[in-house]
């Protein structure tokens, strides 16, 4: 089997709703991933913020193959132990009290999006969401998703929904009318290009949202499960949500996610307003405890702080080799990115493809940022190799 080969394949069969490297990942083990032609890849993407633990981290393994072995799948009919288990974690360690759990991040904004509009009754169904934000790909979340590029061809998108210039009470604030439910942001925009929301801004959202009696849905899809250091953005930032979603990390690359709240709203979703076939199922349940039980060790999270730290200073010191290609980096904890100069964001696509030739994956996002989100277990020698490598590919773009 080559690389080629299942590229052919695929590409005859697929809707081509992705732009894919021309390679085929067949195995993945901690930070590395090999392709079908046995060459090692440097992960530095995680499966786009994904598996935290890394590839095939044997406490996951080992839940999944037991819990295969057990039960599947009974259906939402029945009270699962499993599913149980991960909805205590999740309000053991967040401010929630209720959990819906769903099989992807989609689907998690979705269930806050209809819970919002069962909190503001038949009157209060307007959604605010922030320019540049990414919360998927299904109509209402594209719909949320303050993104012009999203919303092509899509149009008529659901109504209800508009979105205001982050950083911009004064936009926020004018937006607000007797219609609106529900405020909608991401601590750190992933997809619009890892920048982060000031802690000084949520917290002007935070008493808008209270001052009009709205909803303020973090969604967390991509910066939860220990990705910036902390087990949920929202506690470095000094404002807690209404409404947080996870997806992504929660299942270390088994498709899940959560839309987690307060008693307050939990309650308003009454048998029959919500459901999913397989949101909760016993084996991608048992992959959410399992990765939970990793990220909750003692230390993982102070290690993630301080190679996130390690990761950012080598990201600043190769803005300062590179002036002409590179402004500057950010984010928080393994969330990074490095902002290209207009010069360099005209690489950007290159980039990416360079390092991929020399055997580290990387990912270049909202136009300008080459993103950094490995898996949370990553080295500082490995960000050592990763630097390295960037260098070398940086150098072949100057002069
Ligand atoms: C912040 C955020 N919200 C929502 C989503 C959508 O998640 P999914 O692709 O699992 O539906 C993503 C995916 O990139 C995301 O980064």
């Amino acid at each position: 089997m080559s690389n080629y080969e299942i590229k052919t394949r695929a590409d005859d069969r697929f809707v081509p709703s992705y732009a894919r490297h021309p390679l085929t990942m067949v195995s993945g083990n901690g930070c590395m991933l090999e392709d079908a032609e046995g060459k090692q890849y440097l992960d530095f993407l995680a499966g786009i913020a994904v598996c935290v633990l890394g590839h095939a981290h044997p406490s996951v393994t080992e839940a999944l193959c037991r819990q295969a072995g057990e039960l599947v799948h009974a259906s939402n009919l029945f009270y699962n132990p499993v599913a149980t288990e991960l909805a205590e974690m999740l309000c053991g360690l967040s401010f929630a009290e209720k959990v819906f759990i769903t099989n992807s991040g989609a689907e998690a904004n979705e269930a806050a999006l209809k819970l919002a509009r069962l909190a503001g009754g038949p009157e209060r169904y307007e959604v605010i969401s922030l320019l540049n934000s990414f919360h998927g790909r299904t109509l209402a979340t594209v719909a949320a998703t303050g993104q012009a590029k999203c919303h092509q061809g899509f149009e008529p998108l659901p109504a209800g929904f508009i979105s205001v210039a982050g950083e911009d009470e004064a936009a926020l604030e004018k937006a607000i009318t007797p219609h609106t439910c529900a405020v909608i942001c991401e601590p750190i925009q992933g997809e619009g290009g890892v920048l982060p929301l000031s802690s000084s801004y949520l917290k002007l959202v935070r008493e808008l949202c209270d001052r009009h009696n709205l909803l303020l849905i973090f969604d967390e899809i991509q910066t939860g499960m220990g990705r910036t250091g902390t087990m949920f953005a929202y506690e470095q930032l000094g404002v807690v949500p209404d409404v947080m979603t996870l997806a992504k990390g929660l299942g270390n690359g088994v498709p899940i996610g959560a839309m987690l709240t307060s008693n307050r709203y939990g309650t308003l979703m009454a048998p029959g307003t919500h459901g999913s076939t397989f949101g909760g199922n016993p084996l991608a349940a048992a992959a959410a405890v399992a990765t939970l039980r990793v990220i909750t060790a003692d230390g993982f999270l102070s290690e993630v702080k301080r190679t996130g730290e390690y990761l950012s200073n080598v990201l600043t010191d190769l803005g300062r080799r590179f002036p002409d290609l590179v402004t500057h980096e950010r984010g928080m904890g393994l969330m990074r990115g490095l902002v290209l100069s207009e010069r360099g964001a005209e690489h950007g696509a290159d980039i990416v493809a360079d390092m991929l030739a020399k055997g580290v994956i990387i990912n270049f996002t909202g136009a300008t940022t080459l993103r950094f989100v490995p898996p949370l277990i990553v080295s500082t020698a490995q960000i050592d190799r990763m630097a390295e490598a960037l260098a070398e590919v940086l150098t072949a773009k100057t002069g």
